[in-house]
């Protein structure tokens, strides 16, 4: 029985969600490590579509569920999906950590008017309150889950909190969109009934590994988005990359037995920030509408542009990937062209991987190679159907980061999968 970390190495959106429940039908504990619900996790089922933004996407397989100390809960949020699920008639075990920090409305409103005060250097954010939520978990004002499931701890914290983030809006000319005692009468609720869902999860996920129990760790979010080692400050307020799964969950290194790194056949971005390979036109509007290329979260279009191997080997690099998974291959299929960025030029130089330095990937000039086109069959049940152009593209992609490809992914459908190994 295994550990795996899944985790995205593109800008987010490289389909998490499709790879998480494929690996979830044999995990027994599936547990999300970082972000918050400005991810947004596309799951397809039996014609169901599924769309996630809190809750572990292993929730469609009616697995142990769990969220670790590492993500930001929005309590409103969880508890729609939860309703949401029950519709659908599954109820999964969930646990929450009570370490896990709480999204509140003042949130919410401080992502709004950062945003807006920054004018055109925005970050785009999903405007879901993720920075100011991880900003008071580092300033230590903010609230746990633990704390809004016990009254009488959480009336004390909001308290200490509000007169902060009032003083805040201030500055943004605004005032928090609902007086102290209106959130706290709707978050106290909010705390009583998910009350039940406290539960250590970082002991949760442990135990279950020395029980040999299968445990599917799922990351949000790409790895050029952590807030750390992504295209600062264009980024999310978390740490997408595979280390924050031990971080976020409470777990040793020794732990992981496979790291998945979900690389979409493209690349695609949404919200501001560098983009060396980034597309525009019709055929870009092609590849966009072609893959949905809209956001899950927000609806906003997404930036579309050619894989960038420089970036995937710098994934590698910040990642130590065991597999990849292909996603979104169907996407290429079909295209007139067909070309992927193998090295970066900056000056007289050649760049194999991105500069650490954001200043210089502005200046760097992407050197594309180009690929035979290719157009995929109406059925593929195995590596053999797959065009000769395509295999060639998939090759090129796993000999030059390294890593093998495990699966390869052509549509939402669950049948579209083809598992290499
Ligand atoms: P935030 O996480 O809402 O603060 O947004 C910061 C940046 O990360 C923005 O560019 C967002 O568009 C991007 N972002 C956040 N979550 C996701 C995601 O799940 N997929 C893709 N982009 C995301
Ligand atoms: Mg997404």
């Amino acid at each position: 029985m295994t550990t795996k970390i899944v985790a995205g190495a593109q800008f987010g959106d490289e389909g998490k969600g499709k790879i998480v429940d494929f690996f979830s039908r044999s995990a027994d504990t599936v547990a999300r490590f970082n972000g918050g619900n400005n991810a947004g996790h596309t799951v397809v089922v039996a014609k169901k579509t599924f769309k996630f933004h809190l809750i572990p996407s292993g929730a469609v397989q009616e697995k142990k569920c769990c969220i670790g100390a590492g993500v930001a809960v929005d309590p409103r949020v969880l508890l729609q999906e939860l309703e949401m699920l029950k519709k659908q008639g599954k109820t999964p075990a969930l646990s929450i950590d009570p370490r896990a920090h709480v999204i509140m409305p003042y949130h919410i409103d401080l992502d709004g008017a950062k945003e807006k005060a920054k004018g055109k250097a925005k970050i785009g954010t999903t405007k879901r309150g993720i920075g100011p939520c991880f900003a008071d978990r580092a300033a230590r004002t903010g609230i746990t889950f633990g704390d809004l499931t016990d009254s009488r701890r959480f009336r004390k914290r909001l308290n200490e909190a509000f007169a902060l983030k009032e003083k805040e809006l201030k500055i943004y000319e605004m005032k928090p969109s609902q007086s102290e005692r209106q959130t706290f009468s709707e978050y106290s609720a909010l705390g009583k009934k998910l009350r039940k869902f406290s539960g250590d999860v970082s002991l949760e996920v442990n135990r279950a590994i020395s029980e040999k129990k299968e445990v599917l760790l799922e990351g949000a979010q790409g790895t050029f988005l952590d807030v750390d080692f992504g295209t600062y400050p264009f980024v999310t307020s978390t740490h997408p990359i595979a280390g924050a799964a031990l971080t976020g969950i409470g777990m040793g290194v020794n732990k992981i037995d496979e790291c998945i790194g979900v690389v979409k056949a493209y690349c695609t971005r949404v919200g501001s920030g560098p983009f060396p390979t980034e597309l525009s036109g019709k055929f870009a509007d092609r590849i966009r509408e072609k893959g949905a290329e809209f956001g899950t979260t927000t609806g906003r279009p997404r930036r579309v542009g050619w894989l960038d191997l420089t970036m995937l080997r710098t994934a590698q690099r910040l990642n130590n990937f065991t597999d990849l998974a292909i996603t979104k291959l169907d996407v290429l299929s079909g295209l007139k062209e067909l070309k992927a960025c193998n090295s970066l030029k900056l000056g007289g130089k050649t760049l194999r991987e991105w500069p650490a330095d954001l200043a210089q990937l502005y200046k760097a000039k992407p050197q594309y190679r180009k690929f035979r086109p290719f157009t995929l069959p109406e059925k593929i049940a195995s590596f053999s159907d797959l065009p000769d152009a395509a295999v060639e593209y998939l090759h090129f992609v796993q000999g030059e980061t390294g890593v093998p490809i495990k699966i390869v992914s052509f549509g939402a459908k669950r049948s579209s999968t083809l598992l290499l190994y």
